[in-house]
């Protein structure tokens, strides 16, 4: 950034309220946040780069923000990596993309948005820290892409090296259908492209964003990525994460995997990308928010909007993606409460066991209850809800009355409180539903059957608003209750 950037940056970060702040998310140090880039393990540490604003808590001409951590809990701020500044870069700046360490250097991919259409770039550092674009930018042209796709929606490029070559999987549009694709384009030495195939396509949705792949333990290769208007059943956001597992095929450049699904059932969860822990963990990352959102901390004059989700350890069962907030948090853990064999019906309160930054872990025999689950961030100002109920198998989640109001601001849910409630399937055949929930004053991420389903919301509470409350209909046992404050 050059010296008045910088002044303008010092200004909004005056303004920055730190009131509704995750102490363990990350966030950014002022301005807006939307996705993760470029996670990478690079020098000693783990760097997750994020499309900001440095400017203000709104949606701008993007930067890379830039964060790292060892241990993907306490996170240290570090100085902006890309900030536009080529004519490549010149309409709307800096868009997502993809780290790759090799040879002592971490080179990002991002996407520039020019005037001409969204191309891809590479940068590259010794340090880390600081990037100098290839002089041979773009890396990818409109020249190189095949007649159906189009330049204006071609981004978030992800690269992978397989069999000595390097890949590219990058979101875009088929213009001839209108539909989602994920383009493949293959190199020899990162500077050179040429199209490989079409990799995937997404007949329910308008474009695809943000892919990524991720070679699991067993060989498979799981594909997240983050598909547009997303029109099916059972997508209640207005753009959704999806996975689906398989293999990639370099040769006919096609990937082929299971049947897609959500990756996350909540309100806020977009953008995810997955990356390799030095000890082999598959750790994902993903923006907790949703676009066409009111941003509370936006319209109260905060100074910054945005956060990631916890990043979360990934495996397969079968074709089943579960995910577990990473291990590190643990040492995090203080003042426990724990209880075991709580039977009640109504309403329970547990001393000791409230607050907003928070873990708490249920296993509760639900057999003889008809509905099961628990309000927190309760008090005067509401609370949030998570509600198992026996006749329709779903946990569901509903944060209208929950302190500020979140609108949707996307048809067709426009103005809808809260944006409605969301639900996940849950299996509780043995009679045991289990639940860890992770508060951090303005987030709230639900595991649900060690997993199996998340559920992530942002809430704003009021001051004050950190209760927790459990609540059954009919007859409950909680054979087992801890709770932890987070202290990062
Ligand atoms: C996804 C996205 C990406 C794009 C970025 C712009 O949230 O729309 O496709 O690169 O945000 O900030």
């Amino acid at each position: 950034m050059n010296a008045l950037d910088r002044a303008n940056s010092a200004v909004n970060a005056a303004r920055v309220d730190p009131r509704y702040r995750g102490a363990y998310h990350l966030s950014p140090p002022s301005g807006w946040m939307n996705d993760p880039n470029g996670l990478a393990s690079f020098g000693g540490a783990y760097h997750v780069f994020y499309q900001h604003n440095p400017f203000a808590p709104r949606w701008g001409k993007m930067h890379w923000g830039h964060a790292t951590t060892t241990d993907f809990v306490s996170w240290r701020h570090e100085p902006v990596a890309l900030a536009p500044e080529r004519w490549y870069e010149s309409l709307l700046g800096c868009f997502s993309g993809t780290a790759i360490a090799e040879d002592g250097r971490l080179t990002v991919m991002y996407t520039g948005v020019s005037p001409f259409g969204q191309l891809q770039c590479l940068a590259s550092s010794a340090d880390g820290l600081s990037f100098e674009r290839r002089p041979s930018n773009p890396a990818i042209r409109a020249k190189d892409l095949p007649r159906h796709a189009s330049v204006f929606r071609f981004r978030d490029p992800k690269i992978t090296a397989r069999d000595g070559a390097y890949y590219c999987l990058v979101g875009a549009r088929d213009r001839r259908s209108g539909s989602g694709i994920i383009l493949l384009f293959r190199s020899a030495d990162l500077a050179g492209w040429e199209y490989a195939g079409d990799a995937w396509s997404c007949p329910d949705a308008d474009m695809v964003e943000c892919p990524d792949i991720v070679r699991m333990d067993d060989g498979r290769d799981l594909l997240i990525c983050s598909p547009t208007n997303i029109r099916k059943e059972g997508h209640r956001n207005l753009h959704s994460v999806v996975y689906s597992v398989g293999a990639l095929d370099t040769v006919s450049g096609t990937f082929r995997g299971s049947p897609y699904r959500q990756v996350d059932l909540g309100y806020d969860f977009y953008a995810a990308q997955a990356m390799k822990a030095d000890d082999g963990r598959t750790v994902m990352i993903a923006w907790m928010q949703m676009w066409k959102r009111s941003m509370p901390t936006a319209e109260l004059g905060h100074g910054w909007a945005g956060s990631m989700t916890l990043p979360r350890e990934l495996t397969l069962d079968g074709d089943a993606l579960i995910q577990a907030p990473v291990r590190e948090l643990s040492a995090y853990r203080r003042g426990a409460v724990r209880r075991e064999a709580v039977a009640f019906s109504g309403v329970l309160r547990v001393d000791g066991v409230e607050g907003d930054r928070l873990e708490l872990a249920i296993e509760a025999d639900v057999s003889q209850a008809r509905a099961f689950g628990l309000r927190v961030l309760a008090g005067k100002g509401g609370a949030t809800v998570i509600a198992w109920s026996a006749e329709s198998g779903m946990v569901a989640m509903d944060r209208s009355g929950c302190g500020v109001p979140i609108r949707d601001l996307s048809a067709p849910a426009r103005g809808t409180a809260g944006c409605g409630t969301r639900s996940a399937r849950v299996d509780t055949r043995g009679g045991v539903l289990s639940m860890r929930v992770f508060i951090d004053r303005c987030s709230v991420e639900v595991f649900l059957q060690g997993g199996r389903a998340t559920l992530t919301a942002t809430v704003y509470p009021e001051d004050g608003d950190t209760g927790v409350e459990f609540f059954s209909e009919g007859a409950a046992v909680i054979r087992s209750l801890e709770k932890y404050d987070i202290v990062a």
